[in-house]
């Protein structure tokens, strides 16, 4: 197994990427962010991320790169695309990747990386049965861990709840858009959260996405039976787990 691995950590508003120690789950060069480019065409998307590899210095064929990406991944093809552009919809992603950047890549979707992340170095290091990892962003990303194996691609964000995908109700999206306080937000995760308890029983929640720092406003408010915790590796979790995953860890 490598012990160093790139991590790339494509959103619908950035793109970061650093170089990991696999080992410890810690950063071994600066992290760069670079906005995604207008639409998320994906050659543009493409070239955004074989120029924050060339700005890492990474030209090692041989050093394992994780690429995460905000859609369902399947044998290296993109399934869908709720919050990037409809182009990447059953597109060779991995291979175009590969292709441009003269490497292989391992290509997974962001919610996956971010709760093998936490299940390894984080919140849910040493958690045995079943952990679900939620990211509350532009959409809501999650991810299922049982007994430390990642099960890939559970899209909860999309749980149909009152009649709507939740995520356009839930997401930290939402909260923006519809001006909501803490108060009324936290009614609507608590909708969305009881679900997932009620259908999944879960031995341990994450929440985590940017406004997981701000965890004090809103999670006290949501009333489950499950333990329910903020994620501790914040805006690294992706390119953390989407350079463990790279490296087999
Ligand atoms: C997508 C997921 C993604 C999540 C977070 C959802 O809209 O369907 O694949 O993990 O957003 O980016």
């Amino acid at each position: 197994m490598a012990h160093k691995a790139v991590g790339i950590d494509i959103g619908g508003t950035g793109i970061k990427g650093a170089v990991v120690d696999v080992e410890s789950g810690t950063l071994l060069s600066k992290r760069i962010k670079i906005p995604t480019p207008t639409g998320g065409e994906p050659q543009d998307i493409v070239d955004t991320v074989k120029d924050l590899i060339e700005q890492l210095g990474r030209t090692e064929k041989k050093e394992p790169v994780g690429v995460c990406f905000p859609a369902v991944v399947l044998k290296g093809r993109t399934l869908s695309a709720a919050n990037v552009a409809k182009s990447w919809i059953g597109l060779e992603a991995e291979k175009l990747f590969e292709k441009n950047l003269n490497r292989d890549i391992h290509f997974v979707n962001d919610a996956d990386a971010a709760g093998y992340a936490e299940s390894i170095y984080g919140a849910a290091e040493k958690q045995k049965g079943l952990v679900i990892m939620t990211t509350l962003g532009t959409g809501i990303g999650s991810a299922l861990i049982y007994n430390g194996v990642l099960v890939p691609n559970a899209e909860l964000g999309h749980l149909e709840i009152e009649g709507v995908d939740y995520e356009t109700k839930a997401s930290f999206a939402a909260k923006e858009r519809d001006n909501l306080d803490w108060e009324a937000w936290a009614a609507r995760l608590q909708l969305y959260y009881s679900t997932l308890e009620k259908l999944f029983h879960p031995d341990l929640i994450i929440v985590g996405g940017g406004v997981s720092k701000e965890f004090e406003d809103f999670l006290p408010l949501i009333k489950i039976d499950t333990k329910i915790v903020p994620a501790t590796l914040r805006n690294n979790a992706g390119i953390l787990g989407a350079a463990a995953l790279a490296s087999g860890k």
